[in-house]
Parts: structure tokens; sequence; C-alpha cells
């Protein structure tokens, strides 16, 4: 294969990327290997409920339009994400609930009115959507986030009923981190999807976000784990996928680092049920690594000026296992 696109074609998965709107409109080079590689985006952060509704009743859809239409300028599908999270809310809902001026009966219909609005804004544009993000621990307890506390552990299910009203094609998803490899929270995650299932409740995947680095044990599991999922009749995907590493950058740790990304694209190929991988972010020069963990980074298939590394051949060169 010549590119991504390629080779995710010859497999017939989708390979996407995340993306930063401000980049894709600013850098000609960013917006050009975006397009090349990739059959299928998700916004980094432009379709967070911060970014849509930053003041009450205020809608800001420019970023998530923007890519929302480049999408559709060159053939991508889109992943939504993400629909329900405890991170960047806007500041009037957070407080407003701490405030207890917004109660749980108020605070119900604007999760309500939030999903509607926004899925039915993208409708038949959005192949999938990440409905609710992170919302088991890792020591497989709920998230006590504000929907849990306020509205109870129904909130899950109203919101997947909520999201299939507003587009009944858009495949439904639950997301989260660590779901590699955490057995507290894959037992948790299944369990939830079950219950979920045995209600009617309309949940037709799970996303494996993928942020691993090469300073841990690569989740050697993985593909059993998505196979646990798809025997409830999900389809998976990996959703947010890099491979970080402590800084400096050598030759030696970017091909343990290739080593990563070929693992996890085999092992999304080897279960039939797995139908993308999307990276989180393609280059160096925007990643969300080195703010969060300071002294690591290089987390990317492409360096700061775009140039392929080790990774990024290793994935050109993986076969089907299927
Ligand atoms: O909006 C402000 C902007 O006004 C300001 O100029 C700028 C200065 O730092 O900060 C901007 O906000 C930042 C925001 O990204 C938008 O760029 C926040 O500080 C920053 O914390 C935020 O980080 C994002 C993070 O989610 C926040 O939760 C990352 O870019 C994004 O990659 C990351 O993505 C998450 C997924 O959604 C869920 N899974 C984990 C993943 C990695 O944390």
């Amino acid at each position: 294969p010549r590119d991504l696109r390629q080779l995710a074609q010859q497999h017939g998965i989708k390979i996407g990327s995340a993306v930063d709107i401000a980049a894709l409109r600013a850098e000609a080079d960013y917006h050009k290997t975006l397009n090349r590689e990739f059959s299928h985006v998700t916004a980094e952060n432009a379709m967070k409920w911060e970014s849509v509704e930053p003041e009450r009743g205020v809608f800001t859809w420019a970023d998530a339009d923007a890519l929302v239409d480049s999408a559709r300028r060159n053939r991508q599908q889109v992943r939504g994400h993400t629909l329900v999270w405890h991170n960047q809310l806007p500041a009037w809902l957070t407080a407003g609930v701490a405030d207890g001026s917004i109660d749980a009966g108020e605070l119900r219909s604007i999760l309500r009115d939030h999903i509607t609005t926004q899925v039915r804004r993208y409708k038949g544009k959005i192949r999938a959507w990440d409905v609710v993000n992170e919302v088991v621990q890792d020591d497989g307890t709920m998230r006590p986030s504000i929907w849990l506390t306020h509205l109870g552990p129904g909130y899950i299910a109203d919101a997947f009923r909520w999201a299939h009203r507003a587009d009944p094609r858009a495949k439904l998803y639950i997301n989260d981190y660590n779901l590699e490899w955490n057995a507290p929270k894959i037992e948790t995650t299944l369990a939830l999807v079950k219950g979920l299932q045995a209600q009617g409740v309309p949940i037709h995947g799970a996303g494996f976000q993928g942020h691993l680095g090469i300073q841990y044990d690569y989740p050697g599991d993985w593909a059993n784990v998505m196979r646990r999922f798809a025997d409830l009749g999900l389809e998976v995907a990996v959703t947010e996928l890099d491979v970080r590493m402590e800084l400096p950058v050598t030759a030696e740790k970017l091909a343990e680092q290739a080593g990563y990304y070929s693992r996890a694209l085999t092992d999304c190929l080897s279960v039939r049920a797995c139908r993308e991988l999307t990276v989180w972010g393609f280059t160096d020069r925007h990643s969300w690594v080195p703010g969060w963990f300071p002294g690591q980074g290089s987390a990317c298939l492409f360096d700061e000026n775009l140039a392929p590394k080790p990774a990024y051949q290793a994935l050109l060169a993986v076969r089907s296992p299927r």
C-alpha cells in the first residue's frame, strides 16, 4: 500500500485521526497529510460540550461544522466525540449544578436537549457517536460524575435512547481508556453493556481509546477483550490510539513504538467486528501528550515536520491476520 488510505481499504476497515481544527485551517501541510492518509476523522475538541455551547443557549458550531464539511469533501467518515463526559463541560453547567441553581430535573432535560440538538444537527453525517465517554473508573466502579450523582445510573440508558431517536442510523458507542487491559474496568463495562441490551437500549459499539506508552507492556490480551465485546453483538473500534515515550527520542524507542502501533492494528484486524482504528492526532506537532505527561512525547505516526516515523512504515507493512 502507498498510504494509510490504501492500507485501510485493503483491510476493509477505516483508519482515522483526531483533528485539531485550528491546525486544519491554518496549516496547509497538516491539511494535506490528513486528507491523503485518513478515511475517518474525529474532532479532538470541537464537538465537546464546552466547545459547542460555551454560554447557555449560545451555540458555536463553526469548528464542528468545518470538520464535518471537510470530511465530506475528502470522502472521510466521522466519529462524533463526545456527548456525555465529565470533562470539558461548560462552566455555566458545572457552576449551576454546584450552586444548586440547576436541579436534577432541569439537569436531565439539559442533557436530553444537548444530545438531541447535537445529534440532529449532524444526522446522516456521523458514522458513529461516542455517546458516553469514560463512565467506568479503573477500579471498576461507576464514575461519580455530575451525571451519576444527580441523575442516577439510568442516565446512560437515557443518553443512548435520546441519541438513537435523533439519528437512528448512527452507531452508538461506549468509549473508554485502559479498557484494553484493566480487568475491573473490562468486567464492569461488559456487565453494563449486557444490562443495557437486556433493557433494549440501542448500543452498537465499544471504543478502546488506546493511549499506550512504550514504558508499559503492550496490552497483550487486547484482541481477546475486543472479542468479548464483539461476542455481545457489538462492533468495536480503536478510537484514540497513540504511543508515548519518555524523551529524548532514540532510534531504539521509535522501533519499539512501531511495534506497538503494528500490534494494535493487527489486533483490530484479527477481530472481525473491529471496523475502525483512529489515532489521537497524527503529528507530534499537535499532540496532547507533552502537555499532560511532562517529559514524554513523540506519540504520533508523523514527526513535527510531518515526516513519517518508523511506526508509519510498520503500519503499512501489517498483513491481514484474518
Ligand atoms: O480552550 C482553551 C483555549 O482558549 C486556550 O487558549 C488554551 C491554552 O492552553 O487552552 C484551551 O483549552 C484546552 C483544550 O484542550 C482545547 O485545546 C485545554 O487547556 C486542554 O486541557 C484541552 O485538552 C484536551 C483534553 O482532552 C481535555 O480533556 C486535549 O486537547 C484532548 O486531546 C483530550 O482528549 C481526550 C479525549 O477527549 C478523551 N480521551 C482522552 C483524551 C486525552 O486526554
